[in-house]
């Protein structure tokens, strides 16, 4: 997908166009280096929610950093791709767990033809080439090894690295912390690093833009039925926002990696039980979220329906 074609989709979903005017501006001031050119992402799929591109171009715009938060499968890492492609910057990956600590992130020392020599991490490059450094999973590590961040997220935009000198960011480096924080509850982060991010809580996909994931994702299943998965999807919410159900079964991508079991061959209960039923693990469960799809899917309802013929 061409880089202006993310500009192109957030003027239809109908995002600000004075902010859309400045994200223009962002890309032309920050020239990328060619080297850089292959580090820009180049989404396959938009990440629908007018609000939330607003709320998050503004946060990247205005110079700070960005903490996206919710529960599984809300689209956290496709906007973050998609935040980078908009603004034209590489991006670095950097995915935390608990043994992260500064070496990792900044960098360790390596030997070299007998010589010590700074082996750069990806935080410390992202910072030097003006890049966006999407810190994924950031509540896995422990808060201890991310203190060394907080001179780096905060006024100071520096980063110190022992015994090397104290490296300034670029102007354009930006970081994009995701962190899942369901309805289960998971770790946290301490106050000192929250308040260095301004923080986007991510809402699970509206039914009206699920459908149009849907048709994006299989071009070739029948509107009627992106309209019945949209809707069973809601249905689940429903069920889960009633405490009636956990939120296993809430799992976008195992809906849409069902439908794709579904090209496949399998029929649309079949799939649906592994990327949907069998996300619950009490028995009582599987059965109420079954009841919904018995109301939808009759048993044998298989490609033949689902698919336009190509
Ligand atoms: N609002 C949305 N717009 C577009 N796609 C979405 C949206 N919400 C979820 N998705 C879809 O859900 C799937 C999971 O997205 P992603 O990996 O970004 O989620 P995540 O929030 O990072 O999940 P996790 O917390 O489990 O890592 C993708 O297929 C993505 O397209
Ligand atoms: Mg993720």
């Amino acid at each position: 997908m061409d880089r202006r074609d993310i500009l192109d989709f957030l003027r239809r979903e109908g995002v600000s166009e004075h902010i859309l005017s400045e994200v223009e501006y962002f890309r032309s001031f920050y020239q990328l280096r060619e080297e850089m050119q292959g580090r820009v992402p180049e989404p396959l799929y938009h990440y629908y929610g007018k609000e939330i591109w607003e709320q998050a171009l503004t946060t990247l715009l205005a110079g700070e950093h960005l903490l996206l938060v919710g529960p599984k499968a809300t689209g956290k890492n496709v906007l973050a791709q998609g935040l980078a492609a908009a603004m034209n910057r590489p991006q670095w990956d950097i995915s935390f767990y608990i043994n992260t600590d500064a070496g990792a992130l900044i960098g360790t020392d390596t030997f070299e033809n007998g010589a010590v020599r700074l082996r750069r991490g990806p935080v410390l490059r992202c910072a030097e080439e003006g890049g966006f450094g999407v810190l994924d999973e950031i509540n896995m590590a422990r808060n201890e090894s991310l203190a060394v961040l907080h001179a780096t997220l905060d006024f100071r935009r520096v980063i110190d690295v022992p015994g090397y000198e104290r490296v300034r960011l670029h102007e354009a480096a930006r970081f994009i912390g995701t962190m899942n924080y369901g309805y289960a509850g998971t770790r946290e982060i301490n106050e000192a690093l929250a308040s260095r991010f301004m923080i986007l809580q991510m809402p699970v996909i509206t039914e009206e833009s699920l459908q149009k994931l849907i048709g994006d994702k299989y071009p070739a299943l029948r509107q009627d039925y992106r309209e019945q998965f949209a809707q069973l999807f809601s249905d689940i919410r429903r069920k889960c926002e009633g405490g009636e159900i956990s939120a296993g079964a809430l799992d976008l991508r195992g809906l849409l990696a069902s439908i794709r079991m579904m090209e496949h061959g399998l029929t649309a209960v079949r799939a649906l039980e592994l990327g949907i039923v069998n996300k619950c693990f009490e028995e009582y469960e599987r059965r109420l979220v079954s009841d919904l799809l018995a109301v939808r899917f009759p048993g044998d309802l298989g490609k033949e329906e689902l698919f336009e013929r190509t």
